[in-house]
């Protein structure tokens, strides 16, 4: 392996821990909303940054008689809005079970409020309307703190004995729309999926290990694939198109090939490793999808199987079927980038992470881009040079 080539994976490996350590939650609630939920005797506070932004304090009055004081505040940006936060007392967290309280900000500013039971119905499209829930809640109030601009509910809930106060679901939710008092569906993105917890009350430690390493796990994913199938599999067929006759000479001693197939190697380890860990994420999350990123995922893996397994099958040099080879390996390679590139940008949509991702991938693309125009234009050139030499000598 060439210097160049361990300096880039040095690099890499950096950039990668940096993005690993630099997502490790942060829970602390906002200055301002810590000091309302000091006020109120709150002694727990957590904020779910990745997740909706939504910030949640509370208090365990009393461990005997399992009597719970909430405070659960966030933005409510659009001129209407919802504000959901509720227990889910059965075996999972999720929507589909949960008692929940809504606050519904009007037309006319005002934020008003009632008891939602979220059934199973709802989910294919029933309309959500106030009733009574199975738990006991009182001193319900649907505030707002002007100078934060947070929509807030806060509640005391006496909840049922046979509740496990260290082990408890709780389920919160934002909305832009709402007519009335029936809030509509919100938005289907990763934070609106990921506004579940099993939490201890007691500590606030999430109980779901694997649920609070979701985003990193997702991360790693991105990562791993913009790198592996994005970065260094094109670089490959750069070497493999432009390192063998032209404009760059490497074919000595085949060095071509062999950067080729290591830049190959690595990208599809890389790669293969992002993808296992995307398969992770698809069946841990069973009640959500995101089906075609996921199939694009399979079609990349497999191809890029295939490529992979061509080195072995390759035909001898002379055989005849050596050229239909090399068609087939040059068209599924490059129409196998196409697919990649557009799977990427798919993943850093899903991923909510347009703003830095998007930018740092569109540079990589462009300056792969970039070179392959450049090795294109001056193979070009030499071609035409070559043949008016050679016309003039017969000439
Ligand atoms: C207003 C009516 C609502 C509708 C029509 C609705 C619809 C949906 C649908 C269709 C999904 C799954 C998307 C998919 O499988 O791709 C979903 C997921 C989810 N919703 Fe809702 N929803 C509503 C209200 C709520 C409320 C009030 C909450 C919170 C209390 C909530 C919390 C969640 C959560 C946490 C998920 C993630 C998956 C799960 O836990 O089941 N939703 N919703
Ligand atoms: C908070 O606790 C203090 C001291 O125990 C008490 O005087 C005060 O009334 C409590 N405040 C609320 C909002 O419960
Ligand atoms: C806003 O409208 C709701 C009904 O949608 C009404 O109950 C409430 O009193 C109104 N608030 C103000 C401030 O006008
Ligand atoms: C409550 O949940 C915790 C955490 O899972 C567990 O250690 C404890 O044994 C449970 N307690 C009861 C009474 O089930």
């Amino acid at each position: 392996m060439s210097p160049s080539f361990l300096v880039f994976f040095f690099s890499n490996s950096i950039f990668v821990l940096s993005l690993f350590s630099s997502t490790i939650h942060a829970h602390r609630c906002t200055q301002d909303f810590l000091f309302e939920t000091h006020s109120r005797n709150l002694t727990l506070c957590k904020r779910y940054k990745h997740r909706n932004g939504v910030e949640f304090g509370w208090k365990v009055e009393n461990t005997t008689t399992n009597i719970l004081k909430v405070l659960v505040g966030a933005r409510l940006d659009s001129k209407t809005g919802w504000l959901a936060w509720g227990l889910n007392l059965g075996p999972e967290p999720r929507m589909v079970g949960t008692q929940a309280l809504i606050g519904i900000k009007q037309t006319n500013g005002s934020f008003l409020g009632n008891t939602y039971n979220v059934t199973q119905y709802i989910k294919i499209g029933c309309n959500l309307l106030p009733t009574p829930i199975d738990l006991n809640v009182t001193n319900l109030i649907f505030g707002r703190l002007g100078h934060i601009q947070y929509h807030t509910i806060e509640a005391t809930i006496y909840l049922p004995q046979t509740v496990n106060i260290s082990r408890i679901n709780h389920v919160w939710q934002v909305g832009k729309v709402a007519i009335g008092m029936e809030p509509k569906i919100h938005e289907k993105t990763i934070r609106n999926y990921d506004s579940t917890e099993t939490i201890d009350l007691q500590t606030g430690t999430s109980i779901s290990i694997r649920s609070a390493r979701r985003h990193q796990a997702r991360v790693a994913h991105g990562i791993f694939s913009i790198i592996g199938w994005g970065t260094i599999l094109p670089i490959g067929v750069i070497i493999a198109r432009y390192f063998k006759k032209g404009p760059i000479h490497w074919n000595e001693h085949d060095q071509w090939k062999h950067a080729h197939k290591t830049c190959q190697a690595c990208g599809y380890i890389l790669g293969a490793t992002g993808w296992v860990i995307g398969i992770w994420l698809g069946n841990y999350s069973k009640y959500y999808s995101f089906p075609k990123h996921g199939a694009y995922g399979i079609c990349i893996f497999t191809f890029a199987t295939l490529q992979t397994l061509a080195l072995r099958l390759k035909p001898h040099t002379n055989d005849e079927l050596r050229t239909y080879w090399s068609m087939y390996h040059l068209s599924l390679g490059y129409a196998l980038l196409i697919v990649i590139c557009v799977n990427i940008f798919k993943g850093i949509k899903i991923l909510q992470e347009e703003e830095t991702w998007k930018p740092t991938y569109i540079a990589i693309i462009s300056s792969i881009v970039f070179i392959f125009f450049v090795f294109e234009i001056t193979n070009w050139i030499k071609h035409k040079v070559d043949q008016l030499t050679t016309s003039k000598q017969i000439s």
